[in-house]
């Protein structure tokens, strides 16, 4: 079974639990796009685990985990992440596997990235990760893949070929100083030498794989609102967050994927700037910011909470082909008397039920909500479905009715114990 893995509104829905408890009866895990501005922390026996670029299932022993070719690759990151496995003594040797044809994000990639956040009048509110700069390169036909870091002759050539135009535009438009050839030519031969044993055609891997019917989980990073197409640009992130990308970003071919699971929080966040109908208002955004620790995993940042928007996760559902939905941190609205669903947005007297992309509407539009009644009891406890309180699963049923998908996993809590499964 080839399955996606989606996030259904502006990324950390969860995902990375999801893939943490599916990862166990799968023999690959692949990461399709996007790069170290995604972060996915696992919990396993009480100890903290952040991923920001290898898949999380690389906790798991036996699996191969790859990082596909659409996914963009700071090798200090990467280098930093295996370390720590090693570190806490599991072993990746054999079991991670990079894609020759990702692409590496390069010292330039990440002074650009906030060079230009500073100069822009609407902020992103970029990672600074240096993602934009490096998918803007690999569009331009002027980026560096990971097997031209095998072969010296050929990345000097491309980083001498980069630097000529990017050292003039950085002391020109950015006044920066721009970057010595030399310092990063033997920094990243470092990075090569530490690299190479996991560099391979990470797509050939793969189909031989499906030929021979192996069980692949493909994680997506961000979420479907981060699409660099389908997302609320241009507060959107540069690469094919929504399934599709799960395809060109693995070699996979779309034939050969049997199924996509979406994920959700029972409520709604976002990092960085863009319109957010739903969005609480300060204090309850607070409350809940603590009550969920809603800060990223990458940054630190503190996400912007709102209620659940289905207008969105509908879209999310068409979008991707989501035929089951897993509802994460269920737990966090425990003890509210009200719980809101978000169902349309009105805006200049027009009814919008369907997700609006004009960034004026998004903006201004005011969003329409089905209140329900909270429960007063914590979730942490229930390990059935049948045993969570009633109205938590009436809110579950409201969201499937008017979803129209089956909500299979639901998540009321970090450990992978707080897991319930439905029926
Ligand atoms: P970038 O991907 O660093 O270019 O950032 C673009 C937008 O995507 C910003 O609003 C970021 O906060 C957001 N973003 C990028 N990665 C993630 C993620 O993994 N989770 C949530 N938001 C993200």
């Amino acid at each position: 079974m080839n399955i996606i893995i989606v996030g259904t509104q502006w990324g950390d829905e969860g995902k990375g639990k999801i893939i943490d408890i599916l990862s166990q009866k799968m023999d690959y895990i692949v990461r399709y796009q996007g790069g170290s501005n995604a972060g996915h922390t696992v919990v396993v026996d009480a100890r903290e685990f952040i991923f920001h670029l290898i898949p999380s299932g690389i906790l798991h022993k036996g699996k191969i985990c790859c990082i596909g070719n659409g996914v963009v690759v700071d090798p200090a990151s990467l280098v930093k992440e295996i370390e720590t496995l090693e570190a806490s003594g599991i072993s990746i040797d054999g079991r991670l596997k990079v894609s020759s044809l990702a692409h590496l994000i390069m010292p330039y990639h990440k002074i650009l990235d906030q060079l230009r956040e500073t100069k822009r009048a609407h902020k992103i509110g970029t990672t600074g990760r240096g993602i934009g700069p490096c998918y803007a390169d690999k569009i331009n036909r002027c980026g560096i893949r990971m097997i031209d870091l095998l072969n010296p002759v050929v990345f000097r050539e491309k980083l001498k070929d980069n630097l000529k135009e990017k050292n003039e535009i950085f002391k020109k438009v950015y006044r920066h100083s721009g970057f010595s050839f030399d310092k990063i030519y033997k920094e990243y031969l470092n990075y090569s030498r530490r690299l190479s044993r996991y560099i391979c055609n990470t797509h050939l891997l793969l189909n031989r794989a499906v030929k021979e019917k192996k069980d692949i989980l493909f994680e997506g990073a961000q979420g479907t609102f981060l699409d660099i197409d389908f997302g609320t640009y241009p507060f959107v992130t540069s690469s094919s967050a929504a399934s599709g990308g799960a395809c060109i970003g693995s070699g996979i071919s779309p034939i050969k994927i049997d199924k996509v699971i979406g994920v959700a929080k029972a409520y709604t966040t976002r990092v960085g700037e863009g319109p957010f109908p739903a969005e609480f208002p300060p204090a309850f955004n607070k409350f809940i910011r603590d009550k969920g620790n809603e800060f990223g995993a990458t940054t630190g940042r503190p996400r912007r909470c709102g209620w659940f928007d289905s207008v969105m996760v509908k879209e999310a559902i068409l979008l991707n082909g989501i035929s089951e939905l897993a509802i994460m941190k269920l737990d966090v609205l425990d003890g509210l008397q009200t719980l809101k669903i978000c169902t349309a947005y009105k805006y200049k007297g027009k009814l919008f039920r369907s997700f609006p992309y004009d960034l004026e509407v998004l903006r201004n539009g005011r969003p329409l909500y089905k209140e329900m009644s909270g429960w007063r009891q914590g979730l942490k406890q229930p390990r059935h479905y049948q045993d969570l309180p009633s109205n938590a699963k009436k809110y579950l049923a409201q969201i499937e009715d008017i979803l129209k998908v089956k909500i299979s996993i639901i998540s009321v809590g970090s450990s992978r114990e707080e897991t319930i499964f439905k029926p």
